[in-house]
């Protein structure tokens, strides 16, 4: 047996109503914020992800899915958005027209991951970007419009983690002194912080080796280092969420694997979800356009997982989002089966889903049938129903039977709509 290959899965129907809603939701809550749909490719040259997120980040160091092409072009499946839309946006000039961009995407992302519970190597994202502005009310603004998705999915027991990792001003101090610390611990980190701090010390702060944890702890602490300009961004980013109600923690070993990012970065966790618990996160990558080519311009996003939103939905959403037809057809007999096509045909084109199966069933079949559906209203045809132009009309709900005259089926079921259960 062929299966599909370790860290990606299939979405089978019994989970699929639970990533459209999901996906609805986010569109419908984008919309409300003014963000438009992009659609970008899987794969995209390698040298797009190399520059955009960094040569000695885990994604571009170990986690690219990377190939050549039959034409010895060096190809990667795309590790993330971000560098994609930004590629986009700059080849489309969507910044001709001055003034911000608010752009988001959707679909799968492709790492060399050891896959677990919330982690896969084919993962999907949904992702948003404000192209322009430099204030941190857009950021606020995004982290509002996550706070409503979330709300509007009954996701709960989450926490907001925000920090400022400075700008290429004030970094270079701290990443000095940062280096210096870890050299003068470097015994009591593990072997990938050991590596980490000649290449890229920042991403020492959030090693999550427990053995590391003592050590990292007693590291300097970012926010202490800020520009006068990062520290006034970030008061008032806090400011804004202040304004807005929502809660935050502060977080400065928060530095994410990404290297675009300066000042603010976020991460929004979910208890529902283990180790693989965070659900989403962003920042301000302010230099990214300017570093591939384009025009000097502010940005800001995030993505969100979509896998682990799935996984973090509530069982009463879980069980209350799974489709269910508007009605179930009955015949009981050949011909009733030929007319139960055309009535079905018919209710469909008037806006009911409708469910017939063409099994031979008995009329006991068919109400178990429809019960385990949680269809809540069956119209049952018999052959002798069929041959009158009638059909019966019974209610799963309160266990009501009416006879219909099939002509006048649509109206009835308008007339009376049932509730699902
Ligand atoms: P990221 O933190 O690498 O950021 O990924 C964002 C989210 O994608 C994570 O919080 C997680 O929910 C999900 N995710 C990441 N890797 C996996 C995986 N292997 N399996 C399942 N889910 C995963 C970015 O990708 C940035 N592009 C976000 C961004 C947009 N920053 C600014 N704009």
């Amino acid at each position: 047996m062929i299966t599909c290959v370790r860290g990606t899965r299939d979405i089978l129907p019994d989970e699929i109503h639970l990533w459209h809603l999901v996906e609805r939701e986010s569109a419908a809550i984008f919309d409300r914020y003014g963000f438009e749909e992009l659609r970008l490719p899987i794969f995209e040259v390698t040298e797009l992800f190399a520059r955009g997120i960094g040569d000695t980040t885990d994604i571009v160091e170990k986690e690219m899915y990377t190939f050549t092409d039959r034409n010895d072009q060096s190809l990667t499946l795309r590790p993330e958005g971000t560098a994609s839309l930004v590629r986009a946006y700059i080849q489309h000039q969507l910044y001709k027209d001055g003034g911000t961009r608010k752009l988001y995407y959707a679909g799968p992302m492709f790492r060399y991951e050891r896959p677990q519970k919330g982690r896969y190597r084919q993962f999907y994202q949904i992702g948003a970007e404000v192209l322009g502005p430099d204030s941190p009310g857009v950021e606020a603004e995004v982290i509002d419009m996550l706070m409503l998705l979330m709300d509007r999915l009954g996701i709960g027991d989450t926490r907001l983690w925000i920090n400022s990792i400075g700008c290429p001003a004030c970094r270079p101090a701290f990443l000095a002194v940062l280096q210096e610390r870890e050299q003068a611990t470097a015994g009591r980190l593990c072997a990938d912080c050991v590596r980490r701090i000649a290449v890229n010390p920042l991403r020492v702060l959030d090693c999550k080796n427990p053995d590391c944890q003592d050590a990292v702890n007693a590291l300097p602490s970012i926010l202490d280092y800020l520009c006068a300009p990062c520290r006034s961004h970030h008061e008032r980013l806090k400011k804004h969420l202040g304004l807005l109600g929502i809660a935050y923690h502060e977080n400065p070993r928060m530095v994410r694997g990404l290297d675009y990012y300066v000042k603010t970065t976020f991460e929004i966790t979910s208890g529902a979800l283990g180790a693989q618990n965070s659900l989403l996160g962003g920042g301000r990558y302010d230099g990214l356009v300017e570093q591939l080519g384009g025009p000097p311009t502010h940005g800001f996003g995030f993505a969100l997982g979509l896998d682990r939103f799935v996984l973090a939905l509530p069982e009463a959403v879980r069980a209350g989002s799974r489709p269910v037809p508007d009605v179930h057809l009955a015949p009981l007999g050949e011909t009733a089966q030929e007319l139960a096509q055309v009535v079905a045909a018919r209710l469909r084109r008037a806006g009911f889903a409708v469910s017939q199966d063409f099994q031979d069933r008995s009329l006991k079949s068919h109400l178990r049938h429809a019960n385990r559906m949680g269809v809540p209203r069956v119209v049952i045809i018999g052959d002798a129903e069929a041959e009158a132009g009638q059909a019966a009309l019974k209610s799963l709900i309160t266990g009501d039977q009416i006879l219909v005259p099939l002509t006048e089926l649509e109206a009835v079921l308008r007339q009376q709509p049932a509730e699902k259960e």
